[in-house]
């Protein structure tokens, strides 16, 4: 037998009102309740927020005043000065001694376009390229030295002795003043030789107008027309090997 059918007890009906108060009032503690997340979720508390921070507090209380997590002291070095910029003062290249300057220039032209020949240190290989090492053509009158560079030689050389039908070919293409000056000043200080001059810019330049107006300009000097012409210095102010001048340009450096 089934249940009878449940039918509203007419003579309760008065507390229908009271009971929609009740139901409302249910669902809106159950809307303030947590909700939870389409995938389970629960948000999380606030006053776990809370009890942490105070943790995070105190932690950063006794390891910042007593440890060294968060010691300036340990990140700082004493006696520290930071550089100082680059100011007017520090422009370019420091002025240097000539003779620093000029043989710096020279060593580079000479590894360029004599060492091959020559050898690196400047000795020869006594049977084909003459020592440059205490040739008396390198340290002797300027003015032969350079005409042998500008022009090329066919020998003899300076000990009499000549290397190989060809002779040194002209090595003054696309050499500048300051190029010779280089190579002449750095071989007549360097490799044992220490005749302790500069051969200047000025002075190059007067060997290449020299040079230009030579009577067979264009071919190889040899030993009578060095001798009979070019036995002597160049023109031009010596230089003292200790005034400064600019690295690059080989110029005199601009008092200050
Ligand atoms: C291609 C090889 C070659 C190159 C490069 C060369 N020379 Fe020579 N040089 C010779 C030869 C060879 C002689 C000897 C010439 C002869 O006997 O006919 C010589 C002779 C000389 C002499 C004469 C030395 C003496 O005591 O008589 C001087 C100085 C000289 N060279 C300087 C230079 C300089 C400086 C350079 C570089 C700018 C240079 N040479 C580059 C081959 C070379």
């Amino acid at each position: 037998m089934s249940d009878p059918i449940q039918k509203p007890d007419l003579d309760d009906s008065i507390n229908v009102t009271e009971t929609h108060g009740r139901i409302a009032r249910q669902a809106a503690a159950a809307a303030r309740e947590n909700k939870l997340g389409e995938n389970g979720t629960q948000p999380v508390s606030l006053w776990l927020f809370l009890a942490l921070a105070v943790v995070l507090i105190i932690a950063g209380g006794v390891l910042g005043s007593g440890g060294s997590l968060f010691a300036y002291g340990t990140s700082f070095r004493d006696g520290y000065v930071r550089k100082p910029a680059p100011g007017d003062d520090d422009k370019g290249p420091q002025p240097k001694p000539a003779i620093i300057a000029y043989s710096a220039r020279g060593s580079k032209i000479y590894s360029a376009k004599c060492g091959g020949c020559h050898g690196p240190g400047g000795q020869g290989d006594g049977a084909n390229y003459p020592s440059l090492a205490g040739s008396a053509w390198v340290k002797g009158e300027t003015e032969r030295f350079a005409m042998i560079v500008l022009n090329g030689l066919q020998g003899p050389t300076s000990t009499g002795k000549a290397y190989g039908a060809a002779g040194m070919p002209a090595q003054g293409g696309g050499m500048s003043p300051e190029d010779l000056a280089g190579v002449m000043t750095f071989l007549r200080n360097g490799f044992g030789n220490t005749v302790g001059d500069i051969v200047t810019v000025d002075m190059a330049k007067a060997a290449m107008e020299i040079s230009g107006k030579r009577a067979k300009a264009g071919q190889q000097v040899d030993a009578v027309e060095l001798e009979a012409d070019h036995k002597k210095n160049l023109p031009g102010d010596p230089l003292d090997p200790n005034t400064l001048v600019d690295p690059v340009t080989l110029a005199p450096a601009a008092a200050k």
